[in-house]
């Protein structure tokens, strides 16, 4: 069965480290025979430079006939001038939106070979293997807003419905890991975190008897997750802390090149992304860390086309490559992009010896 794969590069680092990604894939692809389809389209401010809008009809179209979607990185110093409602980003979140993908997947697993690069002392790090579960279609991304010349506001909102069904991706992943949930709020502070908290709390007592709950403030989970973070399993959160926490995460894995990340609705394709931006500093040099978007396309095998065995050997051979030495700058080596990337189709073996 053929599976379509819409590549959407977007800017800066974007087409570099899909480039990349794309080629594992379908190495991949051959040694599991299995049969995918790509088709790149421009997305973010490429989009904007060709069509006037970062996320035209007929990409979005052709993102809801994918079984998946494969993305970069959007944005950029060049649409700092765009109108707010059509810059690069405003797209991502429209994408994010319209798919309905409400749940977003950040695995934190640093590799041995770089305890060293992370700020935290390695014995702290050693062991850590978290993952974040972002809700991502709601809270103060998609609220209102309102701007006068000396007043702004932006509107935090959350309905129960919203809270449930991204706890119930939390603690089915709970179940498949160590059973512990840590559900992340400000409630001492916030009405949505209050309603956060009691909602997780009932649902989790009621569906998921056999998952330990715990609710923690994020102010305080910010320290934790540098001082034990390996005391956590599957962490839960809204929108917009997720998005600062797993930055601060990424520091745990020695760059925010390493981070992938799988965004899931109830049906339809999944959206595949490294957590990190354009990187406009370093775009078109051939440096970028690749592994993040690589990992994100393991997470694609697994998640969207069930090709549990194909996305494990993807990871199996960007460990073997990091662990070979071959590390961008950003990891403190001298490798470029098509230099790891050659390491990972290395590490996977030649593309006619089928995998077991
Ligand atoms: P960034 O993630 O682009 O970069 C932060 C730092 O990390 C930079 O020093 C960069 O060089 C480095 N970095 C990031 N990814 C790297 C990689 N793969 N390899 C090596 N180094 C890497 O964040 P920023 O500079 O705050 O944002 C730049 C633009 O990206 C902004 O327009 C922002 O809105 C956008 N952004 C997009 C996404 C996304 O598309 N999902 C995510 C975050 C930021
Ligand atoms: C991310 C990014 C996006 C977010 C931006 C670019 C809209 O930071 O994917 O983490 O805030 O969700
Ligand atoms: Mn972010």
């Amino acid at each position: 069965m053929e599976r379509l794969i819409v590549v959407l590069p977007g800017d800066g680092i974007g087409p570099e480290v899909t480039t990349a990604a794309v080629t594992v894939l379908k190495r991949v692809a051959r040694r599991h025979r299995l049969s995918l389809v790509f088709e790149t389209l421009p997305f973010g401010g490429a989009a904007i430079d060709a069509d006037g809008e970062p996320l035209p009809a007929p990409v979005l179209a052709r993102c809801r006939a994918a079984d998946a979607i494969l993305m970069g990185a959007v944005g950029g110093p060049k649409w700092a001038k765009v109108p707010v409602a059509i810059r690069p980003e405003a797209g991502l979140l429209a994408l994010r939106r319209e798919l309905g993908l409400y749940a977003n997947l950040r695995p934190v697993r640093p590799h041995p070979a770089l305890l060293d690069l992370s700020p935290v002392r390695r014995e702290r790090v050693e062991g850590t293997d978290l993952v974040v579960v972002r809700e991502l279609t709601g809270g103060i991304y998609f609220g209102a807003r309102t701007r006068t010349a000396d007043r702004a506001t932006d509107e935090c909102a959350y309905t129960v419905d919203e809270i449930q069904r991204v706890t119930r991706t939390a603690a089915n992943l709970a179940r498949a890991r160590k059973r512990r949930l840590v559900s992340v709020d400000k409630a001492n502070v916030l009405e949505t975190s209050r309603l956060w908290r009691e909602t997780v709390s009932a649902l989790m007592a009621r569906e998921y008897p056999d998952v330990a709950v715990e609710h923690l403030l994020v102010d305080a989970m910010a320290m934790y997750l540098i001082s034990r973070p390996r005391d956590f399993d599957v962490v839960l959160t809204e929108n917009l802390f997720g998005d600062i926490l797993t930055d601060e995460t990424a520091a745990l894995t020695g760059s925010l090149g390493m981070m992938p990340s799988a965004s899931l609705g109830d049906d339809g394709p999944g959206l595949y992304e490294p957590i990190h931006g354009s990187a406009p500093d370093i775009a078109g040099r051939g440096i970028a860390n690749p592994y993040g978007t690589i990992l994100s396309a393991a997470m694609l095998l697994r998640h969207s086309l069930g090709a549990e065995s194909a996305a494990r050997e993807i990871e199996q051979a960007v460990d073997v490559a990091i662990t070979a030495g071959v590390l961008t700058p950003d990891l403190g080596g001298t490798a470029r992009t098509a230099e790891a990337t050659v390491a990972v189709l290395d590490a996977l073996g030649q593309p006619e010896t089928l995998a077991a």
